[in-house]
């Protein structure tokens, strides 16, 4: 659709949509959509399964520097495939333990410095819409488009407590809660590259909008910005 190289920013909460929504909206442009929370999982999952604590900054500069948590992101019909040491983890990161290692490991510079430089590799190469935490603001601070996503956080526990049960947990809500309150802190309260709005990003709140309406006032916002 679009001959530009289009890169377009979204940051935002747990549980503010960033992932399914920047899917579909690559989905109707036909670019790629790069998630880089997958890749912050990719290295908590490498924390447990060398059951190093995701709290450990000097064994996770090991793991990071010895090459022994070698992270990237394929493309396979235009879907991401999240490699850790060159196996497909796109799946083993859905835990919520995976989740709240990420977390953990993403407050450290080694891993961040890391990802960051593999991520705008990626975005060199072609258009697309990256996700995170920091991408307007440190990833691609050059990006014409970024958004920041924001709902309340009960809609966001009703969110990712809808997604746990349609994957066959019995999640209790409040718990839910409970660990979307504690990721909220942790990342916006980080000293490096926290979860911050960049001073150019457009803001929406997507408490009261439909998926379908969030997605067409993204697509909005990408037409304003590329044209048509
Ligand atoms: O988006 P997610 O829940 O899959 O991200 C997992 C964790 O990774 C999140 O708690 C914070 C961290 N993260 C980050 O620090 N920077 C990013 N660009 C993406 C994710």
């Amino acid at each position: 659709m679009y001959k530009k190289h289009l890169q377009i920013a979204v940051d935002g909460p747990v549980g503010s949509g960033k992932t399914s929504l920047c899917d579909e909206v690559a989905k109707r442009l036909n670019i790629l959509h790069l998630d880089t929370g997958a890749m912050y999982r990719a290295v908590g999952l490498a924390a447990i399964r060398n059951g190093i604590s995701p709290d450990d900054e000097e064994q996770l500069s090991r793991l990071c520097l010895e090459g022994l948590a070698l992270v990237d992101a394929i493309y396979k019909d235009n879907r991401q495939i999240t490699l850790l040491n060159n196996v497909d983890v796109s799946d083993d990161i859905r835990t919520e333990e995976a989740g709240l290692a990420a977390s953990s490991v993403s407050r450290f510079a080694v891993v961040r410095k890391y990802l960051v430089k593999l991520q705008q590799n990626i975005a060199d190469k072609q258009s697309l819409i990256m996700d995170g935490r920091d991408i307007g603001t440190v990833v691609l601070p050059h990006a014409p488009l970024k958004i920041f996503l924001t709902a309340n956080p009960r809609v966001r526990a009703q969110r990712r407590h809808k997604q746990l049960i349609e994957k066959g947990a019995n999640p209790d809500f409040e718990l839910v809660l409970q660990d979307l309150q504690k990721r909220d802190l942790q990342d916006s309260t980080r000293k490096i590259d926290p979860l911050k709005k960049a001073d150019d990003a457009i803001a929406l709140d997507t408490s009261d909008l439909s998926f379908e309406q969030s997605v067409q006032a993204i697509i909005n916002e990408v037409k304003r910005v590329y044209g048509e």
